[in-house]
């Protein structure tokens, strides 16, 4: 079993280096294989994704990526910056299908920022669509009519991009709730419209499956109102990125929140992935020592579940996750002050 580990930028490194000590407790034999990617890639090599690593995830069995960003590249071409790091490896590596879940631990219910009664019925799986959008549409500058500057990007969904990501939310449904809300803003964009009208014909193979579809103002209005309503959300590239920040908040914190970018190649244990917290390098807080490297912990598992076939090891270190939180092991970002490896240290002890 191969993981190829890129920590990146910021707080990257000091959350990686936290689920790789979780991933070698575990003592499975795992060859690790690190390389740089964003920033760190840039300043030691004068590109975010070096072929040299675009290659070393290429032949991994699954990925664990920290985070990729930096203040210093913000005035550099956009194909430079970091974050075409991780850009690149989802669209190379064909990861469409970007499984983001939302759940309350046990003992978190009074640290989100929604009333805890509200914020315990919170077990939903946000699934992001990542190969395709505004994300991957032409863009650029140009002039506009009336003569000053304009920006532009364009937003797109083809029938197949939609239809390959709609039968990922349904059979994620299937093994949940039976439940599947589809966000778009069909109101307004053809974009929307389209993927309204697939995910409708997607539904006719998955009739155990309840559909529903929400504009996406609405849906971020509801996942504070009452977001135990939702099971399992399927959206495009854009609107997955803005839920689920503001899910993380209705859990706790962005720093609890891990995620799976999967696509369709199989490994010898599973499918091939990518797995990161969904937040960012964090500059504010970087070097400081006290990230949460929960997220990161959690992206491990869902690796170990996903990549590895190895789901008891993955219960494992959910588990022990859990209890830390119970015990109130708690860092910065949720009102306690544990710092980055006194919270590595937590989860390993009850590992
Ligand atoms: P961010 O997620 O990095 O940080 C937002 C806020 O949350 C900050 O106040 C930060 O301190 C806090 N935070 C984030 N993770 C935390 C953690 N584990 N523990 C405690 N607090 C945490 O978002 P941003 O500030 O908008 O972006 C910073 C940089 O990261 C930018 O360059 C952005 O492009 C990049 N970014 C990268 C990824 C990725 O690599 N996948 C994701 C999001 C943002
Ligand atoms: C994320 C990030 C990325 C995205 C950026 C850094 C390109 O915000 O992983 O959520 O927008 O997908
Ligand atoms: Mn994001």
């Amino acid at each position: 079993m191969k993981v190829a580990v890129l920590p990146g930028d910021g707080i990257g490194p000091e959350v990686t280096r936290e689920a790789v000590r979780v991933i070698e407790a575990l003592d499975l034999g795992i060859s690790l294989q690190e390389a740089p990617v964003g920033g760190a890639a840039y300043k030691a090599h004068g590109h975010p994704l070096p072929s040299a690593t675009l290659d070393i995830a290429r032949d991994s069995d699954g990925i664990l990526f920290g985070a990729v960003g930096d203040p210093d590249c913000d005035a550099l071409e956009r194909h430079l910056r970091p974050e075409q790091a991780i850009l690149g490896l989802r669209k190379e590596l064909t990861l469409f299908a970007n499984l983001r879940p939302a759940k309350v631990f046990k003992g978190l219910e009074d640290h989100s920022a929604l009333r805890p009664e509200v914020a315990s019925a919170i077990d939903l799986l946000i699934v992001r669509e990542l190969n395709g959008d505004v994300y991957f549409g032409e863009k650029g500058f140009r002039t506009a009519p009336d003569g000053s500057r304009e920006g532009y990007d364009i937003m797109s969904y083809s029938e197949s991009e939609v239809r390959r990501i709609a039968h990922v939310a349904f059979r994620a449904a299937q093994g949940r709730g039976k439940r599947l809300c589809s966000v778009d803003k069909a109101n307004v964009l053809e974009t929307s419209q389209l993927w309204r009208d697939v995910v409708i014909e997607t539904a006719a193979d998955y009739p155990d499956v309840t559909l529903t579809h929400m504009y996406v103002d609405n849906a971020a209005m509801q996942l504070v109102r009452n977001p135990g309503q939702f099971d399992v959300v399927v959206t495009g590239n854009l609107f997955g990125d803005i839920l689920s920040d503001q899910a993380s908040m209705c859990v706790g914190s962005i720093g609890m929140l891990a995620s799976a970018s999967l696509g369709e190649r199989q490994t010898a244990h599973g499918t091939f992935g990518l797995y990161e917290p969904i937040h960012g390098s964090a500059p504010d807080i970087a070097g400081k020592g006290f990230a949460n490297p929960m997220a990161t912990i959690l992206s491990a598992a869902m690796l170990l579940r996903h990549s590895l076939g190895k789901s008891a090891e993955a219960d494992r270190i959910e588990t022990a996750v859990g209890k830390a939180l119970e015990d109130g092991v708690l860092g910065r970002d949720l009102g306690g002050s544990a710092g980055t490896t006194e919270i590595g240290d937590a989860v390993l002890e009850r590992l």
